[in-house]
């Protein structure tokens, strides 16, 4: 990257129908789209035309959020991520692969062994979210159903990785020789079983996969906690994160960074990608006009029972959704920070019930842009320059659409201001990213 001017990475976060609490009804939506591959191959399509480094699906074990199981609101029948995106990497060329897989629910074998057949697959477009899953639905799912506190959570995590990392490197990358002649298929000295034994893995390894075409699948964080955050400064290569404003998110990209760097890092070799929630118009009206159609689709019920887990599980329902929010149903000052600080809003300026869950469920956590391309963009911008971002993880609302709206105009914008690229270069992702193929543990080759 030496003399070029620094260029952002995009990625696009896919959910299903859109990040929208209601995308799946907006019109431009097919509402089965979840379980239809066709759906997103085309949503891969739009990414790749759009240039972006990566395609990230999320994932939980569980239907976590327990008030849709109760009202049926709700698209929450969809794939397992890797099993997708084995089938999304036959039909894109370019664009890299996450998938979500959780540190406290699988074993490091199993992971090691799925990345790894997902990187030969897509010819070096693999890539990983390390979690440690947080819900309670989901441990009800596994073992004793405990969900172990969030620093022992963290610990594991640690040791899953360092464990993951060991098995990726088995086979030396040219170990394999296969040669008919001599009947030798691959050399005993290029393969390393890893004998781990730790805290809560033994493994001895080897891997029965080769070393992926990128030596490591990508490696990537979104914990906000100082554990999380800890763990992303130590392996994380692309860090998500939820920021609302631009002077938050230059302190914790600072933090990161910093702790990257005591970690003896390249700042350079982790990229911080903050959320961001675009709605664009190709004026400001329209882009408002799409997004009061997107509010109108939020039911009431799915609209109070967002609200209701953010005031910390009041219930909300006996009261008229254009009325305000009744004092006595909430917790007392100060019980909640983010209850106390909805509380204050509503109060402040005097929003019913509806406005509040408006304003609640559309954002979770990450900030909306509503606007023309060149207001995403200079906003964009302000945080890549300003050193709060290196780019974004795109959250289209509805999908495919909202993703075509930021491909067909911002992406454009970007390029005239010369700060996003006009075509890959290079094949594999960290190729794509400008992000350095780690070098075998076991040494470099041909020493
Ligand atoms: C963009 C983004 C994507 C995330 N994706 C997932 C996910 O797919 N599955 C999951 O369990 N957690 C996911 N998380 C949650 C984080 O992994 C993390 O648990 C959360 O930010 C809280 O931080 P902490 O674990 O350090 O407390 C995501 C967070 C962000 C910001």
């Amino acid at each position: 990257m030496s003399g070029a001017q620094r260029q952002m990475n995009l990625g696009v976060f896919v959910e299903t129908t859109g990040r929208h609490v209601a995308g799946w009804r907006h019109e431009g939506v097919d509402p089965l789209a979840p379980l239809d591959v066709g759906h997103y191959r085309q949503v891969i399509g739009i990414a790749e035309r759009g240039l972006f480094d990566l395609f990230f699906l999320a994932d939980g074990l569980a239907i976590r959020d327990r008030s849709a199981e109760r009202l049926g609101r709700g698209p929450k029948a969809h794939f397992e991520p890797l099993t997708l995106l084995s089938a999304l990497s036959m039909v894109s060329r370019h664009i890299g692969l996450v998938a979500t897989a959780s540190t406290t629910f699988n074993e490091p074998f199993h992971i090691a062994r799925k990345f790894a057949s997902l990187d030969f697959l897509s010819g070096g477009r693999a890539g990983w979210n390390i979690v440690t899953s947080s819900s309670p639905a989901e441990a009800e799912n596994f073992g004793n159903g405990r969900l172990p506190p969030p620093e022992e959570r963290y610990r594991r995590a640690a040791e899953f990785v360092e464990a993951v990392r060991g098995l990726w490197d088995s086979w030396d990358d040219d170990a394999i020789v296969a040669d008919r002649d001599s009947g030798i298929y691959f050399r005993p000295d290029g393969l390393h079983a890893l004998h781990h034994h730790g805290e809560f893995f033994d493994i001895r390894g080897p891997l029965n996969i080769a070393r992926p075409p990128q030596g490591h699948p990508l490696l990537v964080q979104a914990g906000s906690s100082s554990a999380g955050i800890g763990l992303g400064a130590r392996v994380g290569e692309i860090i998500y994160t939820a920021q609302t404003t631009l002077e938050n998110a230059k302190s914790f990209y600072a933090r990161l960074k910093g702790l990257a760097r005591e970690e003896g890092r390249q700042p350079e070799s982790l990229r911080i990608l903050p959320g961001l929630f675009p709605i664009v118009g190709r004026s400001r009206d329209e882009a408002r006009e799409k997004f009061d159609y997107l509010q109108s689709l939020i039911h009431p019920e799915v609209g109070l029972a967002q609200l209701e887990h953010h005031l910390g599980g009041v219930d909300l329902s006996g009261y008229p959704v254009d009325g305000p929010l009744p004092e006595d149903a909430l917790p007392g000052e100060g019980a909640d920070s983010r209850s106390g600080l909805l509380r204050h809003i509503a109060r402040r300026d005097s929003l019913s019930i509806r406005d509040l869950y408006l304003q609640v469920s559309i954002a979770r956590g990450h900030p909306v842009l509503t606007g023309t391309a060149a207001d995403i963009a200079d906003y964009m911008v302000a945080w890549f320059q300003e050193g709060g971002a290196d780019g974004f993880n795109i959250m289209p609302g509805w999908l495919p659409g909202g993703l075509g709206d930021f491909v067909d105009l911002v992406v454009p914008e970007l390029q005239r201001r010369g700060l996003f690229r006009t075509e890959y270069r290079g094949s594999t992702t960290r190729e794509i990213m400008g992000l350095a193929r780690p070098v075998s543990r076991y040494g470099r080759l041909n020493e």
